[in-house]
């Protein structure tokens, strides 16, 4: 692997697709490395545009525009960080050689689209995932609950992320309300809906899965310390590292995701999410990068979940190994609001072992995530419950 230097002939290029709060993160790490970085996004100040050598705006869902900045800039390595892009453009490009893109071009495809990944998982993998229907009217949604998926059950739009559209149905009454809001919030205007049968699990986790080159250049596949999370209307809002798990859980766990990424191809980090009940584990669902629940490993892992991807991307060694237990809980914005203040920091940051991000977002909302609270401790317990003192702690006007 050879790496130029930045702003010249020889520089190695990087765009990505999506400079949210993750992605800045990624960007930092390439940045680390004296990779020469696009940054693009739809909207102007994204959260990673300032760590980026060059940002652009663009609607990433056209597909003619994507093409034309790809021409412009030609990166070697396209890295998507959102689910909401012209995917059978990134395929086009993939197949003219115009860039790699990470993972794939059919894995961004596959996983934008809820259908497409539950299929492959369930059906072509055979893996176990909840009951699942699709429907694309209130009859076939009820049809599909009645005669198949049966109460309580969960229903989201198939092309959505961040729990937008998903709601919970525990009878008949729910039905109508539930489709509404699934029609209401899906990212493209579609009325195709997934409903799926609730899994009371015991926890869910989130099972990062990294496809690397080893030191003879074959892919190899490691697996980072479980995540434990919670998440609130189908966002998260707390996660840990590690996770316990019995042993039989964890071998199913780290089988299912690597049956799903060996199938997805490519390098890069995936974050598989799992339910897990007693020793049986569902397949949820797969993020071909890294994952918002993963922020925990800024503080827990040597090398965390960014730098892992940013790695694996530029075919270099990578390292899973934990640091130490920890916890990183979500600060919201709490209110509708552009250039919103964050006040009291300081007495945050005297809870011990902790730090925080703010991902520096210029327009609040209420339920809009714009930074997190780390922790590291002893234990996950401790970890968990100073992240979250931290968070609290920093008011927001
Ligand atoms: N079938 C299910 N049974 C039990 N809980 C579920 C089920 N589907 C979803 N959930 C709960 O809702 C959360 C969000 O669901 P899911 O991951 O499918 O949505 P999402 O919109 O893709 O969210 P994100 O983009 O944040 O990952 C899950 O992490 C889980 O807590
Ligand atoms: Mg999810």
């Amino acid at each position: 692997m050879k790496i130029g230097t930045p702003l010249s002939k020889t520089a190695t290029k990087v765009m990505l697709l999506g400079c949210g709060e993750l992605g800045k993160e990624v960007i930092i790490a390439l940045q680390r490395l004296g990779i020469e970085v696009i940054g693009v996004d739809r909207y102007k100040n994204a959260p990673g545009h300032p760590v980026a050598h060059r940002a652009y705006v663009i609607d990433m869902t056209n597909a003619a525009e994507l093409k034309a900045l790809v021409e412009k800039e030609k990166p070697d390595f396209i890295i998507p960080e959102i689910e909401a892009i012209a995917t059978d453009m990134l395929a086009e490009i993939e197949a003219e050689k115009l860039a790699t893109v990470i993972p794939t071009a059919r894995a961004t495809q596959l996983t934008m689209n809820r259908e497409g990944i539950r299929c492959l998982a369930a059906e072509t993998l055979g893996l176990t995932t909840s009951k699942y229907a699709f429907a694309e009217s209130y009859d076939e949604l009820k049809n599909a609950i009645e005669n198949d998926i049966g109460y309580p059950c969960i229903v989201k739009p198939v092309m959505s992320s961040s729990g937008k559209g998903q709601s919970t149905i525990h009878n008949e009454a729910d039905i109508q309300k539930a489709w509404d809001y699934a029609i209401s919030g899906a990212r493209v205007a579609t009325t195709r809906i997934i409903v799926e049968q609730i899994i009371d699990f015991d926890y869910e986790i989130t099972l990062l899965t990294v496809r690397s080159l080893n030191n003879t250049g074959e892919i190899q596949t490691s697996f980072c310390e479980p995540i434990g999370h919670i998440q609130q209307q189908g966002d998260y809002v707390e996660s840990w590292q590690p996770q316990k798990m019995n042993a039989t859980a964890l071998n199913k766990a780290k089988h299912i995701a690597k049956t799903v990424t060996d199938n997805l191809g490519g390098r890069g980090l995936f974050g598989v999410e799992l339910f897990i009940k007693g020793d049986d584990v569902f397949f949820s669902e797969v993020s071909p990068r890294p994952h918002d629940t993963g922020m925990v490993t800024m503080m827990t892992q040597y090398q965390n979940e960014f730098e892992l991807h940013a790695r694996a991307v530029l075919g270099l060694p990578v390292s899973t190994a934990l640091k130490s237990a920890g916890a990183s809980a979500v600060i919201y914005g709490g209110m509708d609001k552009k250039a919103i203040e964050f006040s009291d920091i300081e007495k945050a940051l005297t809870i011990p072992q902790t730090d925080l991000r703010l991902f520096g977002k210029p327009e609040a909302f209420t339920r809009r995530r714009m930074g997190v609270a780390l922790a590291y401790a002893e234990d996950t317990q401790t970890a968990r419950n100073n992240a979250q003192v931290a968070a609290n702690l920093v008011t927001t006007k």
